[in-house]
């Protein structure tokens, strides 16, 4: 003990530093928390003046780096407006095969290749497609649905083929 006070520093000296810089350390927390309770204090109504900051900061168009990028302002109404092709065994089974699976009304079946060789026979391709997009006995016009002369013809052609 005798020793340590005659060289350098005693602990008495060393806890007083200690407590020295403990104490400030406590301080600047205590002020952080402090200064953080103030800023939370008024949270609501600084946080609808940064909506309107932000509304205000926002761009009013995009750069478009490269020209293989969607163009922004073409992309949503392109997307909404243009038709996805669909294959010619969903446009049946979206609009014929109602009636044409189990043969409703007489209509010729799905996979009959009898009875469609024979239609076929009769009034060719131009002839059967013609009746679907003007009706014929128990089918209605386009057999009801919505689809175009295109669509009806691949429909007619699976028909046949299938
Ligand atoms: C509401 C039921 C119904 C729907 C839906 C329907 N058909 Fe028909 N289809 C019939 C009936 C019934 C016949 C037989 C008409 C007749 O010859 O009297 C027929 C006949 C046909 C024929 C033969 C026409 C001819 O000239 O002999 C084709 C081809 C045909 N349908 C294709 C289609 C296609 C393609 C669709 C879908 C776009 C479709 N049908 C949807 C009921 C339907």
């Amino acid at each position: 003990m005798s020793t340590h006070e005659t060289d350098g520093p005693s602990d008495v000296d060393f806890f007083k530093m200690f407590g020295v810089v403990l104490g400030a350390l406590t301080l600047f927390t205590a002020s952080i928390m402090v200064l953080a309770n103030m800023l939370d204090a008024d949270e609501g109504m600084s946080n609808m003046e940064m909506e309107r900051m932000s509304s205000r900061l926002e761009p009013v168009g995009q750069v478009r780096m490269n020209a293989d990028d969607p163009d922004p302002s073409a992309a949503a109404p392109a997307a909404a407006t243009e038709m996805v092709a669909k294959a010619p065994a969903d446009l049946v089974e979206m609009a014929c095969a109602a009636c044409h699976t189990a043969g409703v009304a007489g209509a010729p079946k799905t996979g009959d290749k009898a009875a469609w060789e024979a239609r076929l026979g009769e009034r060719g391709m131009d002839g059967l497609v013609a009746s679907v997009i003007n009706g014929r006995g128990g089918m209605p016009a386009r057999g009801g649905s919505a689809l175009s002369d295109d669509e009806i013809a691949e429909a007619v052609k699976w028909l046949v083929e299938n």
